[in-house]
Parts: C-alpha cells; structure tokens; sequence
C-alpha cells in the first residue's frame, strides 16, 4: 500500500472517529427527552476506539471524486458507520454468530448484556437517520431525500438486515436445506452498505447516470470481494491480528465461497473482481486513483 493511501485512509478514520465522538455525546437534541448514560455509552463503545472505516472512506472518496466538501461527506460516513456499528454488534449476539471478540475487545453483550447491546443497535441504527437527513449534509433537500432512501435500502430487508437472514438460514438453523445462492447472501449483508458508500458520493455530487452507473458497479464487486477476503481471513489468518474469533465460520458451518471454490478459487474470484472495480472506474481516469487503491486494499487487506 502507498504511504499516500495510508495516510488518507488514517485521516478519515480519524475524523471519522472525532465526528462520531461529537454525534453520540451525552446531551440531548431538541426533540429528544434525554440520553440514558448505559445506553450512550454502550453505543460509544462499539462505535469509537476501533475499525478500519472503510465505509466511511469510500463515502469521503467517492465524493471527492465529484469535489464536494469533505464535511458533506464525512456526515455520510458517519451515518453509514452508525449502521455498521449496529450491524457489528447485533452479529455477534448469541441468537447470531455469538462471538466474544470485536475489535480486539470483548463484544458488546460481553462488556455489557444482552438487553443493552440489541438497545445500542437500535439506537445505532436510529441516529444514522437522524445523521443523514441534517441540513449541513447537502444544501438541497432532494439530495438528502435520496441518500436517506438509499441508506434505508441498503440497510433493511433488501439489505444487510435481509443478506443476515440469509446467512443464518444457510447454517441450516431454520430447517431450510436449499442450497444456498453465495453471492446473494454476500451482496445483500456486507456488499449493500460498502456499495451505499460508494453511490452515496455519486448522490452527493449529483453525479450523471453514468457516473452514478459506474460508481454502482465500483461498489458492488469491491462489496463482494470484501467479504470473500473477510471469509478467507477467518480461515487463514489469526484472533490476534483480525481482532476477531477465526474458525468462527467453520464451526457455524457457513456457506461460503471458501468452502464453494476452495481457498485458491475464492483468491481468484477477488482477483476477478478487484479487475471488474478497476475496470468500473475507467470513465473517472485518474480521478478514480483512490478508489483503485481502495479496491486493492480490500483484496490484499490483513485484518
Ligand atoms: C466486518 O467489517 C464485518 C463484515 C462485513 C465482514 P469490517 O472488516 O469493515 O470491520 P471494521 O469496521 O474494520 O471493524
Ligand atoms: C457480517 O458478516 C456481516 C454483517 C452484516 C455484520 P460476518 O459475520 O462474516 O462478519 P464478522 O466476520 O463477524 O465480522
Ligand atoms: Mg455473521
Ligand atoms: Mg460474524
Ligand atoms: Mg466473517
């Protein structure tokens, strides 16, 4: 990785983190009554201190791609990370994958409870609303009209929330023995919400059809190819660097392209798709040099 990618991808995690530290404070907004401290503060744990903010960066990236103020987009990612943050923590839950480790600490239901990690997820999910509809997102309130439908879209049923049902059903747990269609589960529960942040930058700079169009389908195989590495990760590397439980996947026998096309089939398929990123970016030139790099690092990426 160029020492140029690093650092922007540090600088929007660390004004990610800043941003997310002001949004989740203790005092309450008009219109809400008051914020519960074990509630808040639970909410901060999962949100602050940790993650790669990915999200974030390809909502700030692709924005950049159209010169809109960086500000703009960061509340985007801010958004998107509140829903990935929620997404995390109810993950883990012990109805879900029930894992003890996340972002190298305990999981929330691990530092806290049960009750209070489904409420912080909810809660999570709930600011990222609030988050995306504010004024200082984009002047016009057509443009934050769209981007609250996309989110909404990209994080329900049609979305993460549905690609999660999916996933557990291919653990067999609900008696269903279909097989299990791979690449839906993954465009739907990971792919849905890094390709938000990629369309989110075209909607913020009310980009043209084919602009919009090529940033779509930069999205959704750099959605793909995240999560196949995530599942290689689980199977090759270690607790230690990921942050995380490996094997965890095996032991809930997922369904998975590692264990559809083997480890050397699933490396191919993200080759495969890391050139369809590249090759999506073609109409952006050297505009589209950062979200190249930003495909790259999700295929050679180790934790
Ligand atoms: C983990 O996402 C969950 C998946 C969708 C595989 P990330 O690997 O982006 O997690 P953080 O935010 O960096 O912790
Ligand atoms: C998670 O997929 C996708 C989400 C919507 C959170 P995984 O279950 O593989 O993510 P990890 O490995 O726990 O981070
Ligand atoms: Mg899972
Ligand atoms: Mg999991
Ligand atoms: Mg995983």
């Amino acid at each position: 990785m160029t020492t140029d990618f690093t650092k922007r991808l540090d600088a929007t995690a660390d004004d990610t983190e800043k941003l997310l530290g002001e949004l989740l404070s203790g005092d309450a907004l008009p219109d809400e009554i008051a914020r519960p401290t074990r509630l808040i503060e639970a909410m901060r744990y999962s949100s602050l201190g940790g993650g790669k903010r990915l999200r974030p960066f390809l909502a700030v990236e692709s924005a950049a791609v159209f010169g809109v103020p960086r500000d703009q987009a960061l509340l985007v990612g801010a958004a998107l990370e509140c829903i990935h943050c929620y997404s995390l923590i109810h993950d883990d839950l012990p109805a879900m994958d029930d894992s003890d480790l996340r972002r190298g600490r305990p999981t929330l239901h691990k530092a806290y409870d049960d009750a209070t990690a489904i409420l912080a997820g909810d809660a999570l999910l709930t600011i990222a609303f609030d988050i995306i509809t504010r004024d200082a997102v984009h002047a016009d309130p057509m443009v934050r009209l769209l981007l609250t439908r996309a989110l909404a879209r990209a994080s329900g049923i049609g979305g993460m929330a549905g690609g999660q049902i999916l996933d557990l059903a291919g653990e067999g747990r609900f008696g269903d023995r279909d097989p299990v269609d791979v690449a839906r589960v993954q465009q739907m529960k990971t792919g849905a919400l890094l390709r938000y942040g990629c369309i989110a930058g075209a909607l913020l700079g009310q980009a043209s059809q084919s602009e919009y169009k090529a940033l779509d389908a930069y999205g959704r195989a750099l959605g793909e190819a995240f999560q196949i590495a995530d599942d290689l990760l689980d199977v090759e590397s270690d607790a230690e660097a990921l942050g995380k439980p490996t094997g965890a996947d095996a032991a809930l026998n997922k369904t998975t392209f590692v264990t559809q096309l083997g480890i050397d089939g699933a490396k191919r398929r993200v080759q495969d798709l890391l050139a369809k990123a590249d090759a999506s970016l073609a109409p952006f030139g050297a505009k589209g040099d950062t979200l190249r790099a930003a495909a790259r690092f999700v295929a050679d990426r180790k934790n």
